[in-house]
């Protein structure tokens, strides 16, 4: 039987004159992993941040479970929604273990002054905490990274490890900002494993993505937003085959494609390069993606000056 684990109902956001969300109406339900997708600027992220308490939206409300959530973030990962973001927010000068055990926070009950009496409580707490977050880790791949500065990482891992991060916060439900962005296709294939192992541990996804591949392979149902309204919602086959959806959204991104050829030209060469890697693939892999890795450290921080005063907003 499904039940809904999301509800948010009519949900409106302006930014000044601008209606970047309009009386959207939405549901997610226990098991089940949904797309949104749409054109860049159509309002999803804003969408997750007024489902996530970072926005309050400016008309509608957001349940989960049956219960209607202040718009608070912190009360919302408390209630049960973990996400990750578009912009990666890692704490880049922390190791990976550190940055899951963060997650960990809001869902360990031990108080400040046991943190700083370190009591048995606390200590039997933190070993409890450790042992989960090095569980997740090896979850998402990235056990034998655990003493890596979150910086280091390659883009891609540094995606994985803010799944790992929101897991930690063991969610009923999770909401991915685009997961597979600056992803090889490999790492992309690894993600969608991911998610449906996710799926298959009880815990509901939402996901929004550009990539049509992944989304219309993953998603059991799927919305799409066009300029802040819900154009059509259904299962991947009635939304792919839907003509409104391929004039706003799948026309225009689809032309530029390569066609099937030269994707599986890339394909095949990804596969050769990732297989010819020796153990030492990170350092190999940084080589050849140079520029994306440098470019992931940079943003990575500034978010992580940013993270650090919105702790409070992250989880
Ligand atoms: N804090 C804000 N203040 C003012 N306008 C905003 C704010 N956040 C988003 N917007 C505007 O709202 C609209 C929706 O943006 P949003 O980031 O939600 O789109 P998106 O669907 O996530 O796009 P993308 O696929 O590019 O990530 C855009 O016009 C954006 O400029
Ligand atoms: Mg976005």
């Amino acid at each position: 039987m499904t039940t809904p684990v999301l509800e948010a109902r009519d949900v409106t956001m302006r930014f000044g004159g601008l209606t970047a969300v309009r009386s959207v109406d939405f549901t997610v339900n226990s098991g089940e992993i949904v797309g949104l997708i749409g054109p860049n600027g159509a309002g999803k992220t804003t969408f997750f941040n007024c489902l996530t308490g970072l926005y309050v939206p400016t008309e509608g409300t957001v349940a989960y479970q049956g219960k209607v959530l202040p718009p608070k973030p912190h009360m919302v990962t408390q209630a049960g929604i973990a996400r990750t973001f578009q912009n990666i927010r890692l704490f880049a000068n922390m190791t990976v273990l550190e940055n899951v055990l963060v997650g960990r926070h809001t869902r360990t009950k031990e108080g400040l002054w046991s943190a700083l009496l370190r009591g048995p409580g606390f200590r039997k707490a933190e070993r409890e905490s450790e042992e989960r977050a090095l569980q997740l880790l090896e979850f998402v791949g990235l056990a034998e990274k655990r003493e890596h500065l979150a910086r280091n990482l390659p883009y891609g891992e540094q995606r994985k490890l803010e799944i790992a991060r929101a897991l930690a916060s063991e969610p009923g439900l999770l909401l991915l900002d685009e997961p597979t962005a600056g992803m090889n296709p490999q790492e992309t294939r690894t993600t969608e494993e991911l998610v449906f192992a996710i799926r298959d541990m009880g815990i509901a996804v939402l996901v929004i993505e550009h990539d049509m591949r992944f989304i219309f392979n993953l998603c059991d149902r799927v919305a799409v937003l066009v300029q802040g309204e819900k154009l059509i919602e259904g299962t991947s086959e009635v939304v792919q085959a839907d003509e409104r959806v391929i004039a706003a959204y799948l026309g225009e991104p689809f032309e530029g494609e390569p066609d099937t050829a030269e994707a599986a030209e890339v394909d095949t060469a990804e596969a050769a390069a990732a297989t010819a890697e020796p153990a030492g693939a990170t350092t190999a892999r940084a080589g050849t993606a140079g520029s994306e890795t440098t470019e992931a450290g940079t943003a990575e921080v500034e978010a992580a000056g940013s993270a650090d005063s919105t702790e409070g907003e992250t989880q």
